[in-house]
């Protein structure tokens, strides 16, 4: 029976309470976590979300009825408890920060009881992450849940305690809006008003965080919610969340020393880790070179070497064919990994498959100096010790290496570089190895589209001596785009603004927009830079992101309180679901492709 709480009030929470509070008398309320009955005294743990509390029912030092409700608890029931804090009398449990002390009941009420849950509520859960998730405001009951949502809320208060300082002011952006040009499909939201028109979902802030700009607000941030109807990853949902900035008459060095402070305050503040500045930069180029990837992950060496120069005349036609079709031929050497079982390289070579490789071929030294090799046969001594001597080779090293078209070949040992540390165990959680990736290409041709389309997004500066080559060499053009990366994950990226109207015309012709298009997707943006537009910049985290690698996760889903799952659904709400005819036909839609005529499809 649910009692209610009435002249009751909480004095302090569980795990608030220490040896300084001995003596006194307090209020507590919570979940039991646990309750074991000894005879004549009742041990029960109880949990709030600072932690747990021992609380001793002892008979005769509480009422019959106390003791008797005290009998009756099990997992789950909420109850409210008054009593003394005492020094504990069992041993003092170490592996609780309240493991000194306990409470002795002297009253008890029980605010509601609970069926037996689905599954225990607690840390490190065994439980498949698919039940959990149907009952998420269970699974959000366990400590390590609590731990990253209560760090989230922290650095979220941070981050807008330091960006006030620095001068920001926070500004909403509408949810209900046109598309946005950050390149992934859209959310619609049907009109009822205007039949046939949708809003779509802000995939960011982008246009009107520039506006703002051109209203004159200098420096605006937001922790904004950004839709994106993209493939679900560990780093990716189809909601997610943004800090968002933009700030006016800046250059590059500007957006970064803002933004270099602001981690360096949220890790000493957060996790007491000292972030050196300034943060290491990069350029593109340089990444894809020295580690295949534009996000690279430094807290481990393995570096790509490009030995196109060193096999163009050998006789492995897989290494010549490529480069004769324009390609590269790089490798990497997993140092000391020259005994890998057959078994282990082959994965690695079906992981390479997987990342559009044509084959891995590999050479592993010996000790003896002498080869274990899956191509030293179409090649002579010489040309394999060059080779060797190029990848730094040692007897005991395991090189491996790809040919192919650059992108393959980034694509492919980027991964394998990964895919190897993973396997050694190389990536510790707590090295923290920030880098700004800088001068992106402007574009990237997209198979897809049959054009060039804008890596960053339309609205991105060129770098100033590669403005000549938009009209005839959009390819060689670089970018004033610059990227925050963690640990091989893209933090965050951003941006100098194109705010010269030619210049954004060239940059539309070179995405294949005509003027009618560009004036109708993103006029309102082009006609305000008509009346005075200061140059401006700005950059978006992913604060999911940023959470899970501070939290030491794996996944965004265990910073967010209610995630969806990789097909986009919610398992707890069923979202997104069927609506009423009624809803349909206010909307003037009609579905002609239901769930399962598309899978009978
Ligand atoms: P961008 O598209 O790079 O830039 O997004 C900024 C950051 O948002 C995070 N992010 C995501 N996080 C979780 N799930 C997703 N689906 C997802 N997509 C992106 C990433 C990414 O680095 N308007 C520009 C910023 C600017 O130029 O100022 C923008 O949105 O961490
Ligand atoms: P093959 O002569 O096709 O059997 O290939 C010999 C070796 O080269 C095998 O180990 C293949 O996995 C490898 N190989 C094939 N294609 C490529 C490629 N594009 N890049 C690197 N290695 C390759």
């Amino acid at each position: 029976m649910a009692e209610s709480m009435k002249g009751l009030k909480r004095t302090c929470r569980c795990a608030e309470l220490s040896e300084k509070n001995i003596g006194e008398t307090v209020t507590v309320m919570g979940w039991v976590q646990k309750q074991r009955n000894k005879g004549g005294i009742i041990f029960v743990d109880m949990r709030d979300r600072s932690g747990i509390l021992q609380i001793i029912f002892e008979d005769g030092e509480i009422s019959q009825e106390g003791f008797a409700k005290a009998e009756k608890l099990r997992s789950e029931f909420v109850i409210a408890v008054t009593g003394k804090v005492t020094k504990r009398s069992g041993a003092v449990n170490e592996n609780l920060e309240t493991g000194a002390i306990e409470v002795r009941a002297e009253s008890i009420r029980v605010l509601s009881e609970s069926e037996t849950p689905p599954f225990p509520i607690e840390a490190d859960s065994k439980t498949k992450e698919e039940l959990r998730l149907k009952y998420r405001y269970l699974d959000l009951r366990r400590p390590d849940l609590q731990k990253n949502l209560i760090m989230r809320s922290r650095v979220a208060t941070l981050i807008r305690q330091f960006l006030a300082e620095e001068g920001f002011l926070e500004i909403e952006t509408p949810m209900l809006t046109k598309s946005t040009p950050e390149g992934a499909r859209d959310y619609l939201v049907p009109s009822r008003v205007h039949p046939g028109n949708f809003y779509a979902l802000p995939q960011s802030p982008q246009l009107f965080k520039q506006l703002l700009m051109c209203s004159g607000y200098d420096r605006y941030f937001q922790i904004a919610r950004c839709f994106r109807d993209e493939d679900l990853r560990a780093d990716r949902q189809p909601e997610f969340t943004q800090v968002d900035m933009e700030l006016s008459f800046v250059d590059e060095e500007d957006v970064m020393d803002v933004n270099e402070r602001l981690l360096q305050k949220l890790f000493k503040e957060i996790l007491d880790v000292d972030i050196t500045l300034p943060i290491q930069r990069m350029t593109w180029q340089e990444a894809m070179d020295r580690f295949g990837s534009d996000k690279p992950d430094l807290r481990f060496g393995m570096e790509l070497h490009d030995v196109s120069e060193v096999v163009k005349d050998c006789g492995f036609g897989v290494f010549t064919g490529a480069l004769e079709a324009g390609g590269s031929v790089r490798g990497i050497n997993a140092e000391g990994q020259g005994n890998m079982p057959r078994k282990k390289i082959d994965a690695l070579v079906k992981f390479a498959k997987d990342f559009g490789a044509k084959g891995l071929a590999y050479l592993a030294i010996n000790e003896d100096g002498t080869y274990k090799s899956s191509f030293a046969k179409f090649m002579t001594e010489e040309e394999l010790k060059n080779l060797v001597d190029a990848m730094e080779g040692k007897p005991g090293d395991l090189l491996l290496f790809a040919a192919d078209k650059n992108k393959v070949v980034y694509d492919v040992l980027g991964n394998l570089r990964l895919e190897i540390a993973r396997n050694l165990d190389l990536l510790d959680k707590n090295d923290y190895k920030f880098l700004w990736v800088t001068e992106f290409p402007e574009f990237e041709y997209s198979e897809e589209q049959g054009r060039y389309v804008a890596m960053h997004h339309p609205f991105t500066m060129p770098m100033e001596e590669d403005i000549p080559l938009l009209a005839t060499h959009p390819e060689k053009v670089r970018a004033r785009a610059y990227d925050i990366v963690l640990n091989g994950t893209e933090l965050g990226g951003g941006s100098i603004r194109i705010h010269q109207n030619d210049v954004q015309e060239t940059m539309f012709e070179a995405l294949g927009f005509t003027k009618e298009k560009a004036q109708e997707q993103f006029g309102f943006l082009l006609d305000a830079f008509k009346y005075g537009v200061p140059p401006h910049a700005g950059l978006a985290y992913g604060l999911d992101r940023l959470i899970m690698l501070m939290a030491k996760e794996d996944s965004i889903r265990d910073v967010i309180a209610f995630p969806k799952v990789k097909d986009a659904s919610c398992l707890m709400t069923d979202a997104p679901n069927v609506v009423d005819d009624k809803q349909l036909e206010e909307l003037c839609l009609n579905v002609t492709k239901t769930e399962e005529n598309v899978t009978e499809e």
